[in-house]
């Protein structure tokens, strides 16, 4: 186990994952990190839906069609080879876990700080599980967006909002990433 310091400062994003799974003790040490992240008003508004075989099998499905649709859109000459690579990304992480956020319709103060609070929380999950040598991707797009999503995950767009998926394994690489330097972000008023 190394320092918190250490932890947040080696944490990279992880894109390719060893085929290890990853156990149910370590995902439930990293939710239990995750509901102790700082909320306003007490709201808890974090939701994280581990993916199974058969979920993950419908996503595919609606990932399919936006990749297709996508491609075709942009005129692709290889429509079938990109929507392999989409249905591989959401098939080829040892686990993948949807997060949502619970939305507060009419106040945008709730529904902003929720979703700062939501983040906290998806983070405090990620260190957790970097702390036990398991990486990961948060991945955004239009499959956040798609209705088909929210009835495969059983929530109602007006009373949740998917934020992203996380995929989550053993790396396989860790990639090297520049960070802005200390100067360009940190600035101390007199
Ligand atoms: C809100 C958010 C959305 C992201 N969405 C994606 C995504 O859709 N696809 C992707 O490959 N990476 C995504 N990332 C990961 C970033 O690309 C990554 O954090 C960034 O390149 C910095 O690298 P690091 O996490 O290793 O420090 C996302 C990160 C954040 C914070």
């Amino acid at each position: 186990m190394v320092s918190v310091q250490e932890n947040l400062i080696s944490r990279r994003s992880i894109y390719r994952f060893e085929n290890t799974p990853v156990q149910r003790d370590c995902l439930e040490r990293a939710f239990e990190a995750a509901r102790h992240a700082p909320c306003h008003k007490q709201t808890h508004p974090w939701r994280f839906y581990v993916l199974g075989k058969q979920a993950r099998a419908r996503i595919v499905d609606v990932v399919e069609n936006l990749s297709r649709e996508k491609s075709m859109r942009l005129g692709e000459i290889d429509v079938e080879k990109m929507v392999e690579k989409a249905r591989s990304k959401i098939l080829a992480p040892p686990r993948l876990i949807a997060v949502t956020t619970v939305r507060t319709i009419g106040d945008s103060v709730r529904d902003e700080e929720d979703y700062a609070a939501t983040v906290c929380a998806l983070h405090n999950m990620v260190l957790s599980l970097w702390d036990q040598g398991i990486g990961c991707q948060w991945s955004t797009g239009s499959i956040t967006r798609d209705p088909a999503v929210y009835s495969m995950l059983e929530v109602q767009e007006s009373e949740q909002r998917v934020i992203g998926f996380l995929k989550v394994g053993y790396p396989a690489v860790i990639p090297e990433r520049e960070k802005k330097a200390m100067d360009g972000i940190r600035f101390y008023l007199d």
